[in-house]
């Protein structure tokens, strides 16, 4: 992880400033380290001007026998540091060079001596704040760090240079997301997080609950304070029989309307304490059963909830009747899948289009692919240089070869036909019609066969979700997944079965049960609609363009069986 890697000014990303204003933020009383080193000029221009700094040192030195330090500053702003001098004079120098340190700067702006790699650097004048590092035990040494390592201090990551460019390209993508679908006439349309449909209908939903934490809640309180015995409420019980018939004897002797009132208030503490005793001594441990099952009426929503798998099946909702929508949001997996490729929990982009049919969706997902790449070529180009220099050598032609060529389109069974041709390798999973196709498969598909995204289409219906299209063969259905070198599944995708009796018939073939989508099949009810739509996993994507390995890496807070942190 080259800690100090200062990109060319050529590869920099290119700001308006190209005469000598300086940007100051909205917000923050500094400078972007971004606006001054990241300017077409590397930040000549601005040479003689006084500015205010922020940021975290990557290296620091102390020289000229401690009479002054370089520090080299990163604000995160761009993958380039900014080289900051400051004089013993004008701040203890110890203070400032541990790597981690936080430093607040006010200084000028100065052309180094020439023969230095650095356009500009800043002589300070002023430190206005330190946020000081106990070089012994900050958790990040300045050492090379491995991915695996940081997975361990995810809260730190961030201040590296690896997991800093990743959060930019992250970003950039989904700026250029809502821009794509905005400029195409899409509507942002938030789906739920807790859900009472399986989208997938592969079961692997975390389940949502408070039946657990109210479970706990009542063990507490009764470990604090135990049940009221019997004993007590026959004592309760006694004592209200004994107040009502002290009210009854005043009413029948005509007592006055204050000693009623008393005995009245009496009888009605004496009731109060006994359904208080009553209900505690109703308090169970554990979780509420109903016929030997567990009672989801108890819980929160008075029914089973889990974290949604995918927004689709709410945004069609949207699309049968605002045409054109999309939904981003986080989705969940509980799929013990251990791969480099999964997370339990991992974002995703599903726009849903009426009107449309299987190859308008498969035109879309390539105009979007193709936007994405293209995108961060011309807004994240120092980013991607990082990425080539560090990870990924061809990153950057990736994104140029699929940004500007047509996309492979080939069936399902062309699919399995190519794959049974292939005898220069062995692959572990058999193929032949009817299997999912494996990840092996997929990358030989998009890696080996055809150097550049596939979308494989038609697949068959056995092993695909209850809401595809079923085509007319009765066998296959329109769905769709694009491939893409790096990764395999970048997209799944399909045309939705919009006759209400078809649909009926695969959901019971899949023996799943009716009730929890008879709102779903309303959509077909009344004023149905041919529609199509997608999904891209976005964390996919973010593996794609960038050339990292592991999708732990590329989400900032990764999810994955066994480990949640923060
Ligand atoms: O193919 P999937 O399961 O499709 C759906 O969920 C549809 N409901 C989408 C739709 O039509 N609106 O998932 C879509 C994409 C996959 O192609 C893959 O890129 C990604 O989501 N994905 C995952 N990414 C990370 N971790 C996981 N566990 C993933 N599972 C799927
Ligand atoms: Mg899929």
């Amino acid at each position: 992880m080259a800690e100090d890697f200062t990109p060319p000014i050529s590869q920099m990303q290119s700001t308006t400033l190209t005469d000598d204003s300086i940007q100051f933020e909205n917000f923050s009383r500094r400078v972007l380290i971004k606006n001054i080193v990241g300017r077409p000029d590397g930040g000549v221009g601005l040479a003689g001007k006084k500015v205010t700094v922020g940021g975290w040192v990557k290296t620091g030195r102390e020289q000229g026998k401690g009479t002054f330090a370089f520090l080299e500053v990163n604000d995160g702003s761009c993958p380039a540091n900014l080289q900051v001098l400051v004089d013993a004079s004008v701040s203890p120098l110890g203070d400032l060079v541990p790597t981690g340190t936080c430093v607040l700067v006010e200084g000028e702006l100065k052309k180094p001596p020439t023969g230095t790699k650095q356009n500009v650097e800043l002589r300070v004048c002023k430190v206005l704040e330190v946020g000081p590092v106990d070089p012994v035990k900050y958790p990040l040494p300045k050492t090379k760090l491995t991915l695996e390592f940081l997975r361990d201090v995810v809260h730190l990551r961030p201040r590296t240079n690896t997991i800093s460019a990743v959060a930019r390209i992250r970003n950039a993508l989904a700026y250029a997301t809502h821009t794509f679908f905005q400029k195409n006439g899409f509507l942002y349309v938030q789906t739920p997080i807790i859900t009472t449909s399986d989208c997938e209908g592969a079961g692997e939903m975390f389940q949502v609950t408070t039946l657990c934490t109210d479970a706990e809640k009542v063990e507490r309180e009764l470990k604090q304070n135990p049940p009221p015995t019997e004993a007590e409420i026959e004592a309760a019980k006694l004592l209200v029989k004994d107040k009502g018939g002290m009210v009854a004897d005043l009413k029948s002797a005509k007592a006055s309307k204050e000693e009623l009132d008393a005995s009245l208030s009496e009888l009605k503490n004496a009731k109060e304490n006994l359904s208080r005793l009553e209900e505690r001594s109703k308090l169970k441990c554990g979780i509420p059963q109903k016929d030997g099952k567990i009672d989801y009426t108890q819980d929160f929503f008075a029914r089973q909830a889990f974290l949604t798998v995918s927004g689709q099946l709410q945004v069609e909702t949207f699309a049968c009747a605002l045409s054109s929508v999309y939904t981003f949001g986080p989705t969940f997996r509980a799929e013990h899948s251990h791969t480099s490729r999964h997370l339990a929990e991992f974002w995703m982009v599903e726009p849903e289009i009426a009107f449309a049919n299987l190859e308008d969706d498969m035109n879309c997902a390539e105009a979007y692919v193709k936007f994405l790449c293209q995108w961060l070529l011309d807004n994240c180009l120092d980013d991607m240089e990082f990425m080539v220099k560090n990870f990924d050598k061809t990153a950057i032609d990736r994104l140029k070869l699929v940004s500007s060529s047509p996309f492979e389109r080939i069936s399902y069974t062309e699919a399995v036909k190519l794959l049974q041709n292939v005898t220069e390798k062995k692959f572990e999973n058999n193929v032949e019609w009817g299997i999912d196709l494996a990840s092996e498969h997929e990358r030989y598909l998009t890696e080996v066969i055809f150097k550049k995204p596939v979308i494989v289409y038609n697949y068959p219906k056995k092993i695909k979700a209850f809401y595809m299209k079923v085509n007319d063969d009765e066998k296959t259905v329109a769905a769709m997944d694009v491939l893409v070198p790096k990764v395999g599944e970048l997209i799944g995708g399909s045309q939705r079965e919009e006759r209400y009796d078809v649909i009926v018939k695969r959901i019971q073939e899949m023996e799943l049960p009716l009730e929890p989508y008879e709102w779903y099949l309303d959509l077909r009810r009344y004023g149905t609609v041919k529609h199509s739509g997608f999904g891209l996993g976005f964390e996919r994507m973010v593996l794609f363009a960038t050339g990292i390995d592991n999708i732990r890496d590329v989400i900032p807070f990764p999810r994955y069986p066994g480990r949640a942190d923060l």
